[in-house]
């Protein structure tokens, strides 16, 4: 270890606890013998390109082309998303796709190219083949939207798999956006992305990278169409992306580029092109339906690492109550734990958790408990004992269960890529419950290990179940936690068949969305956490995880009023609004922050529960479309250049367009409004897109702007649901879709669709494709009507 490692390994062992001390060093060591021993040595390679075309066969959906040192097997799939995989590659089995791979489109056809290439035509997309083993993705009107260059391979002379590199160009006018929760976007800018899931070991902000989920998938927006790819390797790499630039150089266009370079696994892709509600709607039917949380999950949280104590939690539970702040769930953090280990409850701090559980859920509060996946390693400790009698956890090559370092200490790591171990861990989710939890926080699932220097996770060489498949860490990293989210979502329906699993996990993979959500993590406190938790929560939606949100006032430090409550403003518009912080952190209950703040924190929970319904919607449409919650202003135009860039407003849903104040001081600030017009929800105010427009900007609240004809589901005064109408323009029609939910459970209710038209002087509001006349059967409350039209 050099001076440089052992500062680091002092700020790791900061920030995992001043517990830690030495036994890092040794932990990292540990790992470093492990891999020593257990991971083969990279020895002579050799390099291998696809070499020319030898000829094509005809198959289902595409084909596969031959070429000298390889095939390319191509095949589009019923829904419109192509699939190629390069030696002999196949779409399952996938982490991502789980059993969902679709049928293939029998009118795609295979058929030769120009100069010796082939191409499969299907009704959304061409894909050229060139006779070296370029790839074309084109639209149906001829438009290139992605050239893959043919591929690389480095492959050990000595047999194996080898390590692969792929690089492509895009449109000149391309933006980048994806690979999952990235603090620096959502434009993901030129640089190198590392695909490794990994805990930062502090407080991040936007500099940091890569973070705790990554994922090889890329939206890609460009004037001529959008398009995801979808690269399905779990290894670890690296994407290099640099944008490309209109009219560089000697007035010729530089195409964007994107170079790949995978350090093992299968080089095979999904490619999806459309407008970004398809793109996102077919990722979905790949990789599954978006778990819809309870609508509790949708109201306000508060979490603490550091309550304490039962009586801690009673105190600032009292303080929601006296200050007329509405609570939806407090989450316990490893603080509750007996000696940090998972599974048990420190009896003298939390003496009779059901009862504090039950007394909370009369007043509508729920309890959620923080998971680690890491187990003490220690004979006695009943999770230990079982896991062991189980071989459930994770072992080196040498067959000995690989230790890490943990909250608890010396840990062991049950392993989630075993179906098996994920049935036995599932029900150890009982004792969760039989506490009186409703739902689960999963942490350190990258799977964490607190090293002085190296990694801070387990060994590349430990080995994994991988479905029965075989394989080490260098496979399973990326795709661990997405198997504890299985685990637990798949357990929590086994043991509360009637409930919606709520479940939310800091590291995941592709296909994520199938057991819950996810959130920031810990998130710096300062300006610029309050940009990256924005940028997460954007990226991660486009992935096709919809749920999830920041810590409110940033993990560590103390925010200044003015921090927390342009955060708090900001989060009471993301799908999870949770405040939480770290053990030595500043306070984070609104009422902290004096009375202006405590004012507008309580303006902000009084609206989020208002648009509760619109939640609920936003929530159950998302499991259906695809189409997350928060999603960039590009996302009804991509074609607006101006809003590729703009990264600082959101939309939620199709109604509202949410202008955080991510500055200091900020007296008014300028916000980009896509086509239409569009209204202050405050003072109804009419503005017109496309454009920018300057805004005042108040403590009292974020701007906020409705679309013109929107119909969005609220909670009226009495708290049953009422439909807020904004006018639309004189000759224009509107609309908008409501879900209505029991607020948990299976039912599968209708998608209620409203139309707002012009009459005369009047607006009539109407269901459609009801019996019952279209009455919305609900009040209507229309906006916007006071500019007369
Ligand atoms: C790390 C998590 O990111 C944080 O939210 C949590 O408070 C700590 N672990 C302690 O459990």
């Amino acid at each position: 270890m050099n001076g440089r490692d052992l500062v680091r390994s002092v700020k790791a062992v900061g920030s995992g606890g001043a517990v830690q001390g030495l036994r890092t060093v040794r932990a990292a060591w540990r790992r470093r013998r492990a891999d020593a021993a257990g991971l083969p040595r990279r020895g002579a390679e050799r390099a291998r390109v696809p070499g020319p075309v030898q000829g094509a066969q005809p198959g289902p959906g595409g084909g596969i082309v031959r070429f000298a040192r390889t095939e390319l097997r191509i095949r589009v799939a019923v829904n419109g998303a192509v699939f190629w995989g390069w030696d002999g590659a196949e779409p399952e089995p996938s982490y991502a796709l789980a059993g969902r791979c679709p049928a293939p489109d029998p009118r795609a056809v295979l058929e030769p190219d120009k100069d010796g290439g082939w191409r499969v035509v299907a009704e959304r997309v061409t894909v050229a083949v060139s006779r070296h083993g370029a790839i074309e993705v084109r639209t149906p009107g001829g438009v290139t939207l992605r050239r893959e260059l043919p591929p690389r391979w480095w492959e050990p002379v000595d047999g194996g798999g080898g390590r692969w590199t792929q690089r492509s160009e895009v449109a000149s006018d391309a933006r980048f956006f994806g690979l999952g929760g990235r603090a620096a976007g959502p434009r993901l800018r030129d640089g190198a992305y590392r695909l490794w899931n990994t805990d930062p070991g502090r407080p991040f902000g936007p500099g940091d990278d890569p973070l705790y989920i990554t994922m090889p998938v890329q939206m890609v927006v460009a004037d001529a169409a959008t398009h995801l790819v979808f690269l399905d390797s779990s290894w670890d790499g690296t994407v290099i992306l640099r944008e490309g630039e209109e009219g560089a150089g000697s007035g010729h266009d530089r195409p964007g580029s994107c170079e790949v370079r995978m350090e093992g696994g299968p080089l095979r892709c999904w490619v999806v092109v459309g407008t970004p509600a398809r793109v996102l709607r077919v990722w979905a039917s790949l990789t599954g339906a978006a778990a819809v949380p309870p609508a509790w999950a949708l109201g306000h949280h508060h979490a603490r690492w550091g309550f304490g104590s039962a009586r801690e939690v009673r105190r600032v539970v009292a303080g929601y109550r006296e200050h007329g702040l509405p609570l939806d769930a407090v989450h316990l953090d490893i603080d509750h734990y007996d000696g940090h280990r998972v599974f048990t409850v420190d009896g003298e701090r939390f003496p009779d958790l059901p009862s504090l559980a039950a007394e909370l859920g009369r007043d509508g509060i729920r309890l959620v408990s923080i998971v680690d996946p890491a187990v003490k390693a220690e004979p006695g400790d009943a999770v230990f004992d079982a896991g062991s009698a189980e071989d459930a956890f994770v072992r080196d090559a040498s067959g000995r269960p690989v230790e890490g370092l943990v909250w608890p200490g010396e840990s062991v790591y049950p392993d989630f890529t075993d179906p098996r171990v994920r049935q036995w861990w599932g029900g150890l989710l009982q004792e969760r419950l039989a506490q009186g939890f409703e739902g689960l926080w999963f942490d350190m699932n990258e799977p964490v290990s607190f090293t002085a220097f190296g990694e801070n996770t387990l060994p590349r060489s430990a080995r994994h179940a991988l479905e029965g498949r075989g394989g080490d860490h260098r496979e399973a990293h990326n795709v661990y936690a997405l198997c504890m989210a299985r685990a637990g979502y798949e357990g929590l329906r086994r043991l509360a068949p009637g409930k919606r699993p709520f479940l939310f996990s800091r590291s995941g993979w592709a296909g994520m969305q199938r057991y819950g959500g996810t959130w920031s993590g810990d998130v710096a406190t300062g300006w610029p956490g309050l940009r990256a938790s924005l940028s997460l929560v954007l990226g991660l939606g486009l992935c096709g995880v919809p749920y999830s949100g920041p810590d409110v006032g940033g993990f560590d430090g103390s925010p200044s009023p003015e921090l927390y409550l342009r955060w708090f403003q900001l989060a009471s518009y993301l799908p999870l609004f949770r405040t939480h912080a770290s053990l030595r952190a500043g306070r984070r209950e609104p009422w902290e922050f004096g009375d202006e703040v405590l004012g507008h924190a309580r303006a902000a929970l009084d609206e989020r529960r208002r648009l509760l319904p619109y939640f609920v919607t936003l929530a159950h449409l998302a499991r259906r479309t695809g189409a997350p919650y928060v999603r960039p202003l590009w996302w009804g135009s991509p074609e607006d250049r101006g809003l590729r860039d703009c990264e600082d407003a959101f939309l939620l849903g199709d109604g509202l367009l949410v202008a955080p104040v991510l500055d200091p001081g900020a007296g008014r600030r300028t916000v980009s409004l896509p086509r239409g017009r569009w209204y202050d929800t405050e003072t109804e105010e009419v503005y017109q897109g496309p454009g920018q427009v300057v805004v005042e900007v108040s403590r009292a609240r974020i701007p906020v702007f409705a679309r013109a004809g929107a119909v969005l589901p609220v909670r009226g005064a009495d708290g049953g649901l009422e439909l807020e109408v904004w006018a639309p323009v004189r000759g224009r029609a509107g609309g908008g879709l409501v879900v209505r939910d029991a607020g948990d459970g299976w039912g599968e209710p209708e998608i209620e669709s409203y139309t707002v038209r012009w009459k005369g002087r009047r607006l009539v509001v109407r269901r459609e494709g009801d019996g019952s006349r279209g009455e919305p059967g609900c009040p209507v409350r229309v906006r916007g009507v006071g500019d007369g039209g």
